[in-house]
């Protein structure tokens, strides 16, 4: 394999100069401000070694790529009986589409559609206040990641709980099938401040390491969760992690990952590394453009592939 440190350098020259860098999110204010031609890569090996290129150390939103982070939690809060609430099946829909919604009783498809998430973040809201387990996720997330600085963007969450008119509907459109234990505004609180995290992709990078390396951190030695729950999250990601272009992803890239409408997208390498890259044009999916792009000459340059 080539020099990692040389590759991606290259990718980050590459891709900085094509001209189709896709569209940045407009439907979240806050993120509409975001300059489309940043972009950064972090990978981060299971031995800890760190490799970067580009804005790897620049904070940004993390959004859905956070709902890896709150399934983890909440699994391990509540077990298996979480899958009472959510599915595990590709949705074959947008990440906010409410479709299948009714058709399936109120219970999302999977733990990354919108729906699903939170669903998910319902139950960590279970015996707390919202300000409590928004501060539970955030600590989890420092915890992941070794790094005490991470925070949520408040501008972020304000701007999105201002216009998340069909996160409301899907909260809404839950709660009447009894889906949903709290109030709309409480769940969708503390959903909304998860996604405004704002990490770095070496920040990011390591708070995914756990799913590179059978649930352990190899970098802090702390155990997150056990061999089985790491590989089944990996394959969640893998089968609904990019939503409806989930397909495409798996097909181009071959590794779990996981996007969110920030640009960001994490991908795990069972066994060799995590990795995290970040440029905020999306397709038309909503998943990284130039994101999905650099994954997809890492993956085929390293050899990297879970087939
Ligand atoms: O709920 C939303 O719409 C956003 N906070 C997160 C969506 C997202 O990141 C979809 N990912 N590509």
């Amino acid at each position: 394999m080539e020099d990692l440190q040389a590759l991606l350098d290259d990718i980050h020259t590459t891709l900085s100069a094509r001209d189709d860098k896709g569209k940045v999110a407009t439907y979240i204010p806050e993120l509409a401000r975001i300059d489309p031609a940043h972009f950064g890569i972090a990978v981060i090996g299971v031995d800890g070694t760190e490799y970067m290129a580009g804005d790897a150390e620049l904070p940004f939103s993390i959004q859905s790529v956070s709902k890896v982070f709150t399934l983890t939690l909440a699994l391990g809060k509540h077990g298996d009986s979480l899958w009472n609430r959510v599915g595990r099946e590709p949705s074959g829909t947008a990440f906010n589409s409410i479709v299948q919604l009714e058709f399936e009783k109120g219970r999302p498809r999977n733990p990354f559609i919108n729906a699903g998430a939170i669903a998910v973040t319902d139950l960590i809201l279970s015996g707390h206040k919202p300000r409590e387990a928004i501060g539970e996720i955030v600590n989890f997330v420092r915890f992941l990641s070794g790094d005490d600085t991470i925070t949520t963007d408040q501008a972020v969450a304000k701007s999105e709980n201002a216009t998340g008119f069909r996160n409301f509907a899907l909260a809404q459109f839950m709660r009447s099938f009894d889906r949903l234990d709290h109030p709309a505004e409480h769940t969708l609180g503390v959903y909304f401040h998860q996604c405004a995290l704002a990490m770095s992709c070496r920040q990011l990078a390591h708070a995914g390491l756990y799913l590179a390396a059978n649930g352990r951190n190899p970098v802090s030695g702390s155990s997150v969760v056990s061999r089985e729950r790491a590989r089944r999250i990996n394959a969640l990601m893998m089968m609904c992690g990019h939503y409806d272009g989930s397909g495409e992803f798996a097909y181009r890239v071959g590794l779990p990952g996981k996007s969110g409408v920030g640009g960001g997208i994490l991908a795990v390498a069972p066994g060799k590394a995590s990795i995290a890259v970040w440029a905020p044009g999306l397709n038309d999916y909503g998943n990284s453009l130039l994101g999905t792009a650099a994954l997809e000459i890492l993956a085929k340059r390293t050899g990297w592939s879970v087939f």
